[in-house]
This record gives structure tokens, sequence and C-alpha cells, in this order.
């Protein structure tokens, strides 16, 4: 296939599940041209250049030998992110890192550092900052005191980290971005599941400073899929389902004056059109690359998420809650 000349030259590292997402929508964007897509699997390999029609390589040396890249998806297991990421940034590549950056924060303080050095572009995938959905939170939220986050699925697939980096994450970055006031106090528990080392489900309870409660739960063994959340504040609470993309579905309480008796509450609800977050993202990084845009979140943003996320990870560890349950017998 032909580079699209004038557009910036993209590889996508990792072609499982999210890479193949990536690859997909680089392909589509005008400003993009997908020009190598790298994984040590094979079948993988052969995957992108039949689907992608682009070059594929073994490795990030072999790709970076062969051809030349402006800018890289980072979508490799997550404990490669920071061996991965560290040779594209001193190659001189702009990165998408998929989250979370690292598996600690000394590596991820490391790449922002690098990024900096080498004046490139890192842009972490927190994808939910692209929903529409948590953008009209962030417009109209201004002083929450509850918020209750779910994020359930049946999915085991991802062996490398716990469901705290793999999922919690996610809403943790949506919380920190809507209450600005320091943590002041943190608990946690959370299972191990079928020989897993790390925990497959995890709940939270963050107090911050002004007072504002958050409870998390993220399990990746629940019989369903769920993802939702609820953000209470003084004069108006909103509910938020996440599980029917490609919408978003809301609820807005209000309590209304009544002259009679009883509670009144005026509903509105809303179904938001997420229109590919992900296609969103992967816009913004190429405009950011173009010094077209500034950041929607910044390194210091990706890095709080990350120490509040390996910080329950430590406290789960040194709590002793971090039962190991026993296979399931089938
Ligand atoms: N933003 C999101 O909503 C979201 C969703 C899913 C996954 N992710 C993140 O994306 C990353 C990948 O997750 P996944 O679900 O696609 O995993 P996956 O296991 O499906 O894919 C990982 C791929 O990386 C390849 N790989 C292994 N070593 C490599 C190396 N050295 N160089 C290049 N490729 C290598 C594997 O062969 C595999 O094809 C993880 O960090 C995960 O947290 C983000």
């Amino acid at each position: 296939m032909t580079p699209k000349s004038t557009h910036t030259r993209v590889a996508v590292i990792g072609a499982g599940v999210m890479g193949r997402y990536h690859a997909a929508v680089y392909t589509a964007l005008p400003s993009a041209s997908l020009v190598a897509v790298v994984d040590p699997d094979g079948a993988a390999r052969d995957y992108a250049a039949s689907q992608y029609g682009c070059d594929v390589f073994e490795s990030v040396d072999a790709m970076l030998a062969a051809t030349h890249v402006e800018a890289a998806s980072v979508a490799a297991p997550t404990s490669l992110h920071h061996a991965v990421s560290t040779r594209l940034l001193e190659a001189g590549v702009h990165i998408l890192v998929e989250k979370p950056v690292a598996t600690d924060v000394a590596q991820a303080r490391e790449l922002a550092a690098l990024s900096r050095l080498r004046g490139r572009v890192m842009q972490v995938g927190h994808i939910t900052r692209f929903y529409r959905a948590v953008q009209l939170l962030k417009r109209e939220v201004t002083r929450p005191y509850l918020i209750e986050a779910r994020r359930l699925t049946p999915n085991t697939r991802i062996k490398d980290v716990g469901v705290i980096l793999d999922l919690m994450i996610h809403d943790i970055d949506i919380v920190l971005g809507l209450v600005s006031s320091p943590v002041a106090e943190v608990s946690v528990a959370g299972h191990a599941l079928n020989g897993s080392v790390h925990e497959d489900v995890a709940a939270a309870q963050i107090t911050f400073t002004d007072g504002c409660i958050a409870r998390f739960l993220a399990s990746r063994v629940a019989p369903d899929a769920e993802r939702s959340l609820v953000v209470a504040e003084a004069n108006q609470t909103f509910r938020l389902d996440f599980a029917r993309e490609p919408h978003t579905e809301i609820a807005i309480y209000r309590p209304q004056p009544s002259a009679g008796d009883g509670n009144h509450v005026h509903v509105d609800r809303h179904v938001v059109f997420e229109d590919n977050p992900l296609r969103k993202e992967l816009e913004h990084f190429l405009a950011r690359i173009r010094q077209a845009e500034s950041p929607i979140g910044t390194l210091e943003d990706d890095l709080r998420s990350l120490t509040l996320a390996t910080d329950l990870m430590a406290r789960l560890r040194a709590s002793g809650r971090h039962a190991t349950f026993p296979a399931v017998e089938t």
C-alpha cells in the first residue's frame, strides 16, 4: 500500500485486541499513514499484513532499522510498556502508550522525563477522557460528595497485571478528573482467583480532604459486564451507564421544591452517542504532534492516576486481605 506521504507515519506496537483497534483507526484517518505493525507473534503479524497492508516486524529494533516512523501506539502488554516506550522515545518517536503507562510510578516518571528531554509527545491511552459523557461530567459537576464506580467483566484475558491496573484505573482517572482535593484516606480489599498471582476483584474507598467519598468496585471474574458511575452532589445526582456502547445513558436527578407531602425529583434522561472515543484519542495525539492542540490530560494527571492505583495495589498486598482463592473445579 502506498503511504499517504504528507501525513504522520505511524506504527502500532503489539497487534493484540487493543493494537488492532489502533491499527484500524489509523488506517481510516486522513492525517496518518500506518506504515508498520510490530508483534513477536507470527499469526498477529500475518493478520496485520493482510488486514492493513503495512510492513510487519518481529521487534521494535527491526522496525527502526528498516523504516522511518514518526509516531507509534504502544499496545504491547503493560509489563513491556517501559522497555518498548524507552526504545521508541530514544529513537525520536512520539508515543501514545496504552493505559496504564507502566506498572510502577518510577518507570512512568522515567518515561515522562525522557519524552520531555527528547521533545517528543507522550500521551497515555486514558480513553475515558474522550467520552462525551465524561466530558459532560467535567463541565457540570462542581463539588461531589459521593462517587460510586463499578467496572465488571467476565474477561480474564489480561494476565500480566491485576484488575486495579487493568480496569479500576479507568475510574480512578475519571474520579481524579472530577475531584481536585488531595486524598485523605484509602482502604482496599481484593481477591485473586483460580491461581492468579494478581488480584481479579478489588474494592476500594478513597476519602478526599474535602470530604468526598469515592467507592470503586472492579472485577474481571464477574458473570456479566457492567460499567456504571454515580456522582452525587448537593443539588443533583448523575447516573451513567457505559455498558450500552456506542452510547452512554445518562440520568440526572434533581430534587424539586414541592408544596405537598413527599419528595419530588425531576429526572432528565439522555442518550449520548460516543462516536468512537479511540478515534478522537488518536486524532488528538496526531494533532499534538503537529502542535495543533494542547493536551487533554497531562502527564501529571497520568502520574496521579497511576500513583493512586499502585498505592491501592501496595496496600492490598500489605493488608493480607489479598486472599487467594483456589481454582474453581469444572
Ligand atoms: N484503553 C483501553 O480501554 C484498553 C483496553 C484493553 C487493553 N488496553 C491496554 O492495551 C495493552 C494491550 O492489551 P491487549 O488487550 O491488546 O493485550 P493482548 O494480549 O490482546 O495484545 C498484546 C499483543 O502484544 C504482543 N506483544 C508481546 N510482546 C511484544 C513486544 N515485545 N513488542 C510488540 N508486541 C508484543 C502480543 O503478541 C499480543 O499480540 C495493555 O497495556 C492494556 O492495558 C487498553
